[in-house]
């Protein structure tokens, strides 16, 4: 048995694509197990750059089984597009499976999560606006979700749908003075996707374990990071899934038992999109050195930029025990290749008192101060290093000090955009 988990331990875009992309060449199996088309992972292959946003970073690999797993919420008409896109590009999508029962986001969705956010004066949250939180809302509220089977059934989608629009419709225009969704559109549009999908749809849990009892090996790639959970993230500062570990059983219907490890994916420097709280955040010409740089941090689903800043050790300390992870990939070190010094957070500053653990009242976490313990740079491109030893004596200490402060060993670094710009430390399978 060989099971891996890979999860972002920051506020997503960490660089999970890539590092997916790595062990998914050994994978017979990449399961997606939660989010939706909010993601965006980016992988570079042969100098040609693909970014994915629903199907798992696996389908690059001839021969691979790639499922969409129960706890996802599919845009047909995004996966649809996507795939398309991929054949196009000579790539063999056969290999996609998709969870009967995953929910389905629908075109009020993205409507409602768009007008919400517009409405709100104060509270915005920063959606990606992909009508990913209202797919998850009707999931757990139980009335209004359409599941993939569902969608399959096509009395059955014509029965639900009439029923849900009238309480969809009610919102959008006499909240928000939208004209609504006709049924017959609607059911035009998503059966015709049904047709498409159907061949993709099976009891992927089933598939998962049958997989994993005959020892294959089994990749589950989470989508955005630990922060932005929505029960160990920066709440209400998240998206409506379950990043971490733990959603990776659920989200696919595979016990605890059969994991063997998890991978935290974390940058050498942090990234956050959106609103909410972000202690190390820059505001100075180091912001645009790590966004417009090497760093590249804009997003891959939005274009949006990011707010930078520097290593967060709280956030890594506590990313890895809430996910109990084994081993730590860190990314993007070669970002930090001409900064003459680097800080590092070790703790925060509130009031007069020192936290080490990372608190979960915002209010508390907008109150604090990073503290800094500040190293020198190593001023040498990093990229060509194959090996931990080739790396500057300044890099290997700065690499040292994050195993110190996240508590789990280093196996891989990525000191580049490129698959063979990769150092490995230990195999993780
Ligand atoms: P939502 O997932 O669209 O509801 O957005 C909720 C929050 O999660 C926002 O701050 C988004 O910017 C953030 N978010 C969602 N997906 C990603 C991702 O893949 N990377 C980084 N941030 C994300």
């Amino acid at each position: 048995m060989s099971t891996i988990v890979v999860v972002g331990l920051q506020w997503g875009d960490e660089g999970k694509g890539k590092i997916t992309d790595y062990l998914a060449s050994e994978a017979e199996l990449v399961v997606r197990y939660q989010g939706g088309n909010n993601a965006g992972h980016t992988v570079v292959v042969d100098d040609q750059e693909f970014k994915l946003h629903l199907i798992p970073s696996g389908i690059l690999y001839p021969g691979t089984l790639c499922v969409l797993g129960n706890g996802v919420v599919i845009n047909p008409g995004v996966l649809l597009k996507e795939l398309n896109g991929l054949k196009q590009r000579g790539i063999d999508v056969s290999g996609i499976r998709i969870s009967d029962r995953a929910h389905v986001i629908m075109p009020y969705h993205p409507s409602l999560d768009q007008l919400d956010e517009s409405s709100r004066t104060v509270g915005k949250i920063g959606t990606t606006g992909r009508g990913i939180g209202p797919a998850y809302v009707d999931k757990f509220a139980r009335y209004d979700s359409i599941r993939v089977l569902d969608l399959l059934n096509a009395e059955r989608l014509k029965e639900r749908l009439q029923e849900i629009l009238i309480t969809k419709n009610k919102i959008l225009s006499q909240i928000y003075g939208h004209p609504g969704f006709a049924l017959n559109v609607i059911l035009d549009e998503y059966l015709e996707y049904a047709e498409q999908l159907r061949p993709m749809v099976c009891d992927t849990s089933v598939l998962i374990n049958q997989e994993i009892k005959k020892g294959k090996k089994v990749l589950f790639e989470g989508a955005q990071g630990t922060l932005l959970d929505i029960d160990h993230g920066t709440y209400p500062f998240v998206s409506s899934s379950s990043p971490s570990a733990g959603g990776a059983c659920t989200g696919t219907g595979v016990g605890p038992t059969k994991i063997n490890k998890v991978v935290g994916v974390i940058k050498a420097y942090s990234t956050r999109v959106g609103e909410g709280p972000f202690p190390t955040e820059l505001a100075d010409e180091m912001l645009s050195q790590l966004r417009d740089g090497r760093g590249r941090e804009y997003g891959v689903t939005t274009g949006r930029p990011r707010r930078c800043g520097w290593f967060d050790g709280v956030i890594a300390e506590y990313s890895v025990r809430v996910n109990g992870v084994s081993d730590l990939v860190v990314m993007k070190l070669d970002v930090l290749d001409q900064m003459k010094t680097i800080k590092i957070c070790n703790g925060y500053r509130y009031g007069n008192s020192i936290i080490k653990e990372f608190p979960g009242d915002l209010d508390v976490l907008a109150k604090c101060t990073p503290v800094y313990e500040e190293v020198p740079g190593w001023m040498t491109d990093t990229t060509g290093c194959k090996t931990f030893a080739e790396l500057p004596a300044a890099a290997q200490n700065y690499l040292r000090r994050i195993e110190e402060l996240a508590q789990a060993p280093i196996s891989i670094v990525s000191v580049g955009w490129k698959r063979d710009e990769t150092i490995i430390i230990r195999n993780i399978w």
